[in-house]
C-alpha cells in the first residue's frame, strides 16, 4: 500500500527472512566479515546450480564483467583483447555491459536485438561479421535480457568459425535455460549480479563463472589487485600457504603483497555471499514463481495485445521482470502509458533505451548508428517493464490488470 492507501505493486521486493537474518548473524559471530568461508560456500553452490565448473564473486555485476574481459586480455589466448578490441554485443541492455567494455579500453560494436526477446538477432551478426570480416573482432558479449536466452548455438558457431571469445552477460538470466544449460555455462565465461533487483538478491555482489581453468587462477588473482594468491580461502593464518613455497631461499616474498597484474579490488563480503547462499535454497521456488505470474499477467492482459507487445512465454526463461513494448501507432506515448499506470501504483521502469542513439554517455556513437538498429531503437524508446516477482500475490496481479484496463482499456 502507498501512503495514500492506494495499492503499490512494486517492480522488485526484498524480504529479510528468518534465514537470512540468520545467516548474517552466524557472519558477525564467525568476526570475519571480508571474503571467507561464505564466499566460497556460495561460489560452490552457484556453479553447481549454473553448470559450470567455477564461481568467481565479485563486489557486482559490473566489476564481474570488467574482471572476464581482463583475465581475456591477460590469458593471452585470445590475442585480439588488447586496447581498442572490438567487441560484438546489444545495443539495449542495462548500461553497465557497455560500460564494462568501454572502461576496459574495449570499442563496443552493436547488431540490431529481436525486439520479442531482445536477443541479438543473428543475421545481423552474420551480415557484420561477413562484411567487416572475423579479424576485425575480439569477441561477442550477448545479454540475456529480462531472462531471454540468446541464440547461443548460433552465436558459438559464428565465434568458433571467426576465433572469437563469448561472454555471457547472464546478470538478468539467473535459472535461464538455453537447450537443456543454464545461462552463463555456455560462453567461455558467464556474468552475473545479484544486485537487489535481480532474481538471486544479495544486496550488490555479482560473479564470474567459467569452466575454464586458466581464466580462474587469473581472476583469483585479478580480483585483488592482481596479486599472486589465488586461493579461493586463505590459509594462512592456520599456518598454511601454498604460495609461500615460491619465494627462493633467504627471499622475503609475501604473496598478499606482491602482485603479478596490474588490476582491480573487485572483492565482496561475506555478508552478501550469506545471503546469496540462503536465496540459492529458494532459487527454484522464485523461478517457479515468478513463471506463474508472467503466465497469469499474459492470460488477462492479452486483450491488450493490439495495444503492446506481451512477453513471450518460455518456461526456460528465468523472468527478471514482464517486458512490455508499446506497437507503432498505438494512441499512446511510452510517457503517458508509464505515468498512466505509476498513478495507479503500478511500478514501472524504460528499457533501457538504444545505448548508442538514445544514451547521453555514449552521444560520441550517435551518428554511426542513428537509423541502423531499428528494433533497439523502438524498444528503447517505446519499451518498459513491470514486476512479476516472487512476493507478488494473486490480488497484486489483479491490481495490475485493474490499472491497464483504466490506461489501455479505450485504445
Ligand atoms: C544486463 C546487466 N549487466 C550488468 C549489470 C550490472 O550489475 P551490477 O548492478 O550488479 O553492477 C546489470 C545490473 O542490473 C544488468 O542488468
Amino acid at each position: 500500500m502507498s501512503a495514500k492507501g492506494q495499492k503499490f505493486v512494486p517492480v522488485g521486493d526484498f524480504r529479510l527472512m528468518e534465514d537470512e537474518k540468520a545467516a548474517i548473524m552466524e557472519v558477525l559471530d564467525k568476526g570475519r566479515i571480508s571474503e571467507w568461508q561464505k564466499v566460497a560456500e556460495f561460489e560452490r553452490v552457484f556453479a553447481k546450480y549454473v553448470g559450470s565448473k567455477h564461481c568467481i564473486t565479485t563486489s557486482s555485476g559490473t566489476s564481474a564483467l570488467i574482471l572476464s574481459l581482463l583475465a581475456l586480455r591477460y590469458d593471452g589466448r585470445w590475442p585480439r583483447f588488447k586496447h581498442g578490441g572490438k567487441v560484438i554485443t546489444s545495443p539495449v541492455s542495462y548500461i553497465a555491459t557497455s560500460n564494462a567494455l568501454c572502461l576496459s579500453n574495449l570499442e563496443p560494436v552493436y547488431v540490431d536485438i529481436d525486439p520479442r526477446t531482445f536477443k541479438l538477432d543473428i543475421s545481423s551478426l552474420e551480415r557484420l561479421l561477413e562484411e567487416e570480416g572475423g579479424d576485425t573482432f575480439a569477441g561477442m558479449l550477448p545479454v540475456h535480457l529480462m531472462g531471454y536466452p540468446n541464440d547461443m548455438d548460433r552465436i558459438t558457431k559464428l565465434a568458433n568459425e571467426y576465433g572469437l571469445a563469448i561472454v555471457e552477460d547472464s546478470a538478468q538470466a539467473h535459472g535461464s535455460r538455453y537447450n537443456g544449460r543454464r545461462t552463463g555455462s555456455i560462453g567461455i565465461m558467464g556474468t552475473f549480479s545479484f544486485f537487489i533487483a535481480h532474481n538471486i538478491q544479495a544486496g550488490e555482489m555479482g560473479c564470474v563463472t567459467t569452466s575454464d581453468e586458466k581464466l580462474l587462477k587469473l581472476m583469483r588473482q585479478l580480483k585483488a589487485n592482481g596479486r599472486v594468491c589465488d586461493c579461493p580461502v586463505c590459509t594462512r593464518s592456520a599456518g598454511i600457504c601454498p604460495h609461500l613455497g615460491l619465494a627462493d631461499e633467504g627471499e622475503d616474498l609475501d604473496p598478499r603483497f606482491t602482485h603479478e597484474y596490474i588490476s582491480y579490488n573487485f572483492k565482496t563480503m561475506e555478508f552478501q555471499a550469506a545471503l546469496g547462499v540462503c536465496q540459492m535454497k529458494k532459487a527454484d521456488w522464485i523461478f517457479q514463481r515468478r513463471l506463474d505470474n508472467v503466465k497469469y499477467l499474459n492470460d488477462k492482459l492479452k486483450k491488450f495485445s493490439h495495444v503492446l507487445d506481451l512477453p513471450l512465454f518460455s518456461e526456460d526463461v528465468g523472468y527478471l521482470a514482464y517486458p512490455l513494448v508499446l506497437k507503432e501507432g498505438c494512441g499512446i506515448s511510452r510517457l503517458n502509458a508509464r505515468e498512466g499506470l505509476r498513478q495507479k501504483g503500478v511500478e514501472n521502469r524504460p528499457l533501457y533505451g538504444c545505448i548508442p542513439t538514445q544514451q547521453p554517455a555514449y552521444a560520441a556513437f550517435k551518428e554511426r548508428y542513428e537509423g541502423r538498429l531499428p528494433n533497439a531503437e523502438r524498444v528503447g524508446r517505446d519499451g518498459f517493464y513491470i514486476g512479476c516477482h516472487q512476493y507478488l500475490e494473486r490480488d497484486d496481479l489483479d491490481h495490475v490488470v485493474e490499472a491497464f484496463e483504466e490506461v489501455f482499456g479505450g485504445l
